[in-house]
Order: C-alpha cells, then structure tokens, then sequence
C-alpha cells in the first residue's frame, strides 16, 4: 500500500506537470510553419475585412488546397483534424459563412485568445502569413455546418 505522503507527493507531481504545460502553452507553442502561398494573389501587410479566395477568386481551388494543408499543420492539433473538434478548441465548422464569419476569424487568428495571462490560442498572424490564413479560411468554409 502507498503511504499518504507518497500518494500527496505523486499527486503534487501530477499538479505540477499539468502546470508546467500549461507554462508550455503560455509560450505560445507554435512552430511555424512556412506555408507557400506566393501562388495567390498578394495581400501586403494591411488585413482585409473580408477574404479574397472565396468562391469566386479565380485560384480558390489553390487557395482552397494550400488552406487544408496549412491548417493541419498549424491549427488540427487544438481544433482537430478536418476541422472537427475533439473538445479543446471550438468546432470552427460551424463558424458563420461569409463575410460575418470572417470578421470574426480575423479577429481571432490575430489576437488569439489571452484570459488571465494564460493563451489558449496563440495569435496565428504572428506565425503565418495574411495569405496562408485566409487561404485556411477557404478550406474552412469547405467543410463548413454553418447555418
Ligand atoms: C494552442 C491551441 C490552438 C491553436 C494552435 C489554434 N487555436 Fe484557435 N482557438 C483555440 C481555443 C482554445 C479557442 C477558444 C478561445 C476562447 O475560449 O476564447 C480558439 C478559437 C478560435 C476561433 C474562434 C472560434 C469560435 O467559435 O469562436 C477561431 C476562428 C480560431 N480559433 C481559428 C484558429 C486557426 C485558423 C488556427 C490555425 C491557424 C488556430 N485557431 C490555432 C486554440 C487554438
């Protein structure tokens, strides 16, 4: 049988690893990753209010691929593969399509999410281009539920 003091300090181990990775996430745990986007259309340092891959934009089969790829590497690990959300992060299928939809992943890739000095998401913009987040947007809005 464990002794109490054993079990007290295997509990206050467990405690602190969970910190710890708590600091991890703080850091902000991103490796970048560069995403080729020079195939799409520019879009210089000023974000635009609305995505310009959409449906309509001749490459948005480009943007579109580039966009699926990106996002497994930089956001499937909290919002899960193919977008579908396994608890961690928001299901981001059922962000709101169109134009409301992305003022508010703009927002959100931007400033991340910060609460309490802790981040639970990372402002992406820091790691990835204007370009290769809208062309996640895209794909995105590909597998979108939203009403
Ligand atoms: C370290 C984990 C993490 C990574 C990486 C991450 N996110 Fe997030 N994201 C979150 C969490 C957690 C939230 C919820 C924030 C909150 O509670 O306010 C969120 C919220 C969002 C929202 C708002 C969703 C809603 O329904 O309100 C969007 C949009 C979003 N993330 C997009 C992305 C994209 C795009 C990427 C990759 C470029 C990404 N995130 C990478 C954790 C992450």
């Amino acid at each position: 049988m464990i002794k109490p003091t054993k079990t007290l300090s295997i509990v206050t181990a467990g405690a602190l690893s969970m910190l710890m990775s708590v600091q991890v996430l703080a850091h902000g745990d991103v490796t970048p990753q560069s995403i080729d986007t020079t195939e799409l259309m520019q879009l210089g340092d000023e974000w635009l209010e609305e995505n310009p891959y959409r449906e309509d934009y001749e490459k948005h089969d480009v943007a579109v691929a580039i966009g699926s790829s990106a996002y497994t590497q930089n956001c499937a690990r909290c919002h899960g593969l193919e977008a579908i959300s396994g608890g961690i992060a928001p299901d981001l299928r059922y962000l709101e399509d169109g134009i409301d939809g992305d003022e508010w992943y703009s927002y959100r890739v931007q400033n991340g999410a910060v609460r309490d000095g802790r981040v639970y998401m990372p402002k992406m913009s820091e790691h990835l281009s204007q370009e290769a987040l809208w062309a996640i947007r895209a794909w995105l809005e590909t597998v979108s539920v939203a009403e």
